[in-house]
């Protein structure tokens, strides 16, 4: 009995280490711990105009488009902040989507793919 108890601890502690979801929802149903109704804006935005590329859930449709789930919030507003104002001026679609978006829009779509989850390595 001990030894059972003992055997089923190690594979639950095996089964975190290998960072397996042991609460029995598969990843894509995951979703920011507290949707607020700005984060749930955010989301449908992010939906509309940058899931084609950048994935429902942040992780990109083609080997060309980055991945944005577990991205930086502050580093990704300076990004478009900085295709909006020409200083990243090198996609010209990432430049015209980044100038459809208000100040508020940059700000809580940020937000939001931070607060997905990080890409797991396929390797
Ligand atoms: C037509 C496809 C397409 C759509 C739609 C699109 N993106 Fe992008 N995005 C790209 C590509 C390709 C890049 C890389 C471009 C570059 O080299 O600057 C990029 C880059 C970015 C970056 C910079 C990433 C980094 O690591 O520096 C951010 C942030 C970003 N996109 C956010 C968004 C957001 C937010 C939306 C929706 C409002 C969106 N994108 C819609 C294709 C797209």
């Amino acid at each position: 009995m001990k030894k059972q108890a003992w055997l089923l601890g190690s594979l639950f502690t095996v089964a975190l280490l290998a960072g397996c979801d042991l609460s029995g929802k598969n990843s894509s149903e995951f979703r920011p711990v507290e949707m607020t109704p700005k984060l749930e804006a955010a989301r449908n935005k992010a939906l509309a105009l940058c899931s084609g590329c950048h994935g429902p859930e942040g992780i990109g449709t083609a080997d060309f488009n980055p991945n944005l789930a577990c991205q930086k919030k502050v580093y990704m507003v300076k990004q478009l902040n900085d295709y909006r104002n020409g200083l990243r001026g090198n996609h010209i679609p990432m430049v015209n989507i980044a100038k459809m978006l208000t100040e508020e829009e940059v700000d809580s779509i940020s937000e939001w793919y931070s607060l997905q989850r990080c890409p797991i390595s396929t390797l």
